[in-house]
């Protein structure tokens, strides 16, 4: 870059990428990172980050936002409220879900997405796709040409009775993310033992809240997970676990792995930070806050997880947020109503404390480096969803999206985030540190204290093929 002005320059940053750790002033111009260097030009605008680590933004690689679901059930959260909390949490790339109904095309629901989001966005923003209905139309057509259009990852349920794929149709659609390189997502838990689970639990009364937890034991995601890998294995194309939550299932991945298989795997918050007694210890409705799929496990699955987020097991840490308010008769009380564990809408919100939870308990807790603390929640997520290089580092050429980390004793408090959730499962915790500054494409849209970006400033970006995928031999 010669004699063009820079537009912002953050001074004696300690940056960190998912490679190295270095003191450098940031030199931004038109959105990007232009230079990276000591004793920069001055710039139009500047900030000192003395003393402070500078992460590349975050990109949340599973989060829901104005989903259109069956009714009464509604997402607290659409593209402008969703978007604000992620930027205030440091996170500027989001990838939520274009979901197909059963009995309805895929490109529509693309479509319709798009106008979900148009305007209303304030940080980047790209569609997985979520495949509930494979007819021979969607595997032939509107795949291919959805994926060569820029969705190029799906994800696919076994369990949830207006998601779930047979093991066929999963078959199938695996056979076309083969055909044409796009990533596979599996939440995997198993629907007959749900449903099984769920009649006995419902016809002895157990039905309060808790209950959740018990309809869903780790075996379930234990066997859905060992299937998806199975099918996986058969068709011979590399798949992502998503939201795996325990010992179990982190099990079956590192046989996977030890068997050469490519089969990649995320974790979130909720099986770091909660567990099954969040779900209430008696029937007290408030437990509905934490119902969740998979459900938080206990104390010992927690320390397995972030064993595997140490050692590499794990590719992405995600937020699965899941936006439903607590007291809110199209959230966890439909209609009003305080009904049976099988009818409360499941997710939790996460997207503003996803990155200050990891950052706060990882790496400042010792238990993570900050450059996988980067690799998790940045650069892997980016490179696995074609955004890379774009986005999810801190070099030359990338958008100037970063986060500007602040260490000081912070009270998380509902109150004080940013969603149109009424709650967070996070509520009263302590963390060591917060974002001090959130900056997307050159522009502060968190400064510490309010948001400062805009609705309609993030744009839709079309994603490349994923580059974690091993490379195949012809
Ligand atoms: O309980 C969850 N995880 N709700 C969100 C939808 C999903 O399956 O990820
Ligand atoms: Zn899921
Ligand atoms: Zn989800």
């Amino acid at each position: 870059m010669s004699g063009a002005a820079l537009d912002l320059v953050i001074r004696n940053a300690r940056v960190a990428t998912a490679a190295d750790v270095f003191t450098a002033d940031i030199g931004i111009a038109g959105g990007r990172i232009a230079l990276l260097g000591g004793g920069l030009p001055a710039g139009a605008a500047e900030l000192d980050a003395a003393g402070r680590t500078v992460t590349p933004g975050g990109v949340d690689s599973h989060c829901h936002l104005d989903q259109p679901i069956p009714a009464p059930m509604r997402m607290a959260d659409d593209f402008e409220t969703g978007t604000r909390s992620a930027a205030c949490g440091g996170t500027t790339t989001v990838i939520p879900f274009a979901a197909q109904a059963k009995g309805e095309s895929l490109v529509a629901a693309v479509e319709d997405y798009h106008r979900r989001a148009a305007g209303r966005a304030a940080v980047d923003y790209a569609f997985h796709l979520i495949v509930s209905d494979p007819t021979p139309r969607v595997l032939a057509d509107e795949l291919p040409g959805l994926i060569r259009d820029g969705y190029t990852s799906f994800k696919i349920y076994l369990t949830y009775d207006d998601l779930k794929l047979t093991d066929g149709q999963v078959l199938d659609v695996l056979a076309v993310a083969r055909a044409h390189g796009a990533m596979t997502m599996v939440h995997a838990e198993n629907a007959d033992c749900i449903a099984w689970l769920t009649k006995r639990l419902v016809e002895a009364g157990q039905t309060a809240p808790r209950f959740h937890a018990a309809s869903r034991p780790m075996v379930v995601e234990r066997e859905a997970t060992h299937r998806a890998i199975a099918l996986s294995e058969l068709v011979d194309v590399p798949i992502l676990i998503v939201h795996v939550s325990g010992g179990e299932a982190v099990e079956q991945i590192r046989w996977a792995r030890d068997r050469g298989l490519s089969i990649l795997a995320e974790t979130c918050p909720q099986y770091l930070f909660l567990t099954a007694d969040d779900l209430g210890l008696d029937d007290d409705y408030a437990g509905a806050r934490c119902v969740c799929s998979p459900p938080p496990r206990d104390a010992a699955n927690q320390e397995v997880i972030w064993r595997g987020l140490a050692d590499g097991l794990f590719t992405v840490f995600s937020s699965d947020h899941a936006p439903f308010s607590y007291d809110d008769p199209a959230g966890k009380k439909p209609g009003g109503n305080e009904v049976s564990f099988e009818h409360i809408p499941n997710g939790i919100p996460g997207l503003e404390t996803r990155l200050p939870l990891l950052y706060s308990e990882g790496v400042l807790g010792g238990r993570l480096t900050v450059n996988r603390f980067v690799e998790l929640t940045a650069t892997n997520p980016a490179k696995l969803y074609g955004l890379y290089p774009r986005k999810g580092t801190i070099a030359i050429g990338a958008d100037a999206d970063l986060v500007i980390w602040e260490e000081r004793d912070v009270h998380v408090q509902n109150a004080n985030l940013h969603h149109a959730v009424d709650y967070t499962p996070y509520e009263g915790r302590r963390l060591k540190a917060w974002p001090a500054k959130t900056i997307s494409r050159g522009k502060v849209v968190w400064d510490g204290k309010t948001f400062t970006g805009r609705p309609g400033d993030g744009e839709f970006i079309a994603c490349s093929a994923p580059s974690l995928l091993p490379r195949r031999v012809p």
